[in-house]
């Protein structure tokens, strides 16, 4: 028999789901959750301790290797992979019937390839801003956990008691999602990770474009101007009387940071909240946790004037 629609169950259907989803009227619970830890000031004092930990760590260039300068963005996501592919097989091995073995090693599988994920992950939020910060612990909190509990599944799984290792595992799974929607959020919605100068480079009008007299810019100093609407840095170096203009995107392609407020040394500029440090002449990231070069300009002087353009 067709059910017969009425408007009462139609609304009270509607209410619940606004309850949880976002809706024209605004954020649901799980956005309002979520926004509410991004302010979460009390977990500041255990990031604090946490962070300090992170970047004492004797990492030297690993440190860059694991933030994925060589690959010109995060490596975090790439690591994780391996876990979760590893921990979801297991899960679809754990339904079929005669699959213990190959079941037991995806776990083992997962949690070896857990601990280096998870040492990329602390290196990159160690040089979060702190609402990125506070979720990135509720994040690493979930997978900790995660961890925690695989690793439970595999001793029962070891010791022949494959319910309770099949139950771990399930649970284990449950909360890695958990941790992974969170993931997402950071990527998402707080784009760690993004790079923060490409926007503003594709703003930048095409062609020469007029930044001011070259007397404008004292040589050494760094003069903060603006392309169409984006902000540059200008540096003007002097060379035994040859003049060079060298000029960068000012937001820093890490986490925006203003380059202008930069230290200048040995032809790069280095940024003033991470120390990410960007080649003056090129904008090539000699150094992270900047993944992504700086956006660069050529420059060239005709008749006292500078001019930049946008280098392809
Ligand atoms: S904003 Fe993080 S290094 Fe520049």
């Amino acid at each position: 028999m067709a059910t017969k629609y009425t408007g009462h169950t139609g609304s009270a259907a509607r209410r619940a789901a606004r309850r949880v989803l976002p809706s024209a009227d605004g954020p649901g619970r799980v956005m309002s959750a979520v926004d509410r830890l991004e302010r979460a000031t009390e977990l500041d004092g255990a990031s604090a301790k946490l962070r300090t930990w992170v970047k004492k760590a004797p990492l030297g260039r690993a440190r860059d290797a694991l933030h994925g300068r060589w690959l010109g963005h995060p490596v975090h996501p790439l690591m994780v992979q391996l876990p979760i592919g590893a921990w979801l097989s297991a899960a679809a091995l754990d339904v079929l019937p005669g699959q213990r073995r190959g079941a037991g090693a995806l776990v083992a599988l997962g949690l070896a390839g857990a601990g280096p994920a998870a040492v990329a992950g602390w290196a990159d939020w160690a040089e979060l801003r702190p609402p990125q910060q506070r979720v990135g612990l509720v994040h690493a909190a979930c997978n900790i956990g995660a961890v925690a509990l695989y690793a439970g599944s595999l001793g029962a799984r070891g010791a022949g008691r494959h319910g309770l290792g099949r139950l771990l595992g399930f649970a284990g799974l449950t909360v890695v999602g958990a941790g992974g929607a969170l993931g997402g959020h950071l990527a998402y919605r707080q784009a760690v990770g993004a790079n923060h100068a490409e926007g503003l480079a594709a703003r930048v009008p095409s062609g020469w474009q007029p930044v001011g007299e070259l007397a404008d810019f004292p040589p050494g100093e760094v003069v903060r101007r603006t392309v169409g609407e984006v902000p540059v840095m200008v540096v003007r170096e002097d060379r035994e009387g040859t003049q060079t203009v060298r000029a960068l995107v000012e937001q820093c392609s890490h986490l925006g940071g203003p380059l202008a407020q930069g230290e200048i040394a040995d032809g790069c500029v280095r940024c003033p909240w991470h120390g990410s440090t960007f080649r003056l002449s090129d904008g090539w990231n000699v150094q992270g946790p900047a993944t992504a070069p700086q956006p660069a300009f050529e420059a060239r002087i005709v008749e006292g004037r500078v001019h930049l353009r946008l280098r392809d």
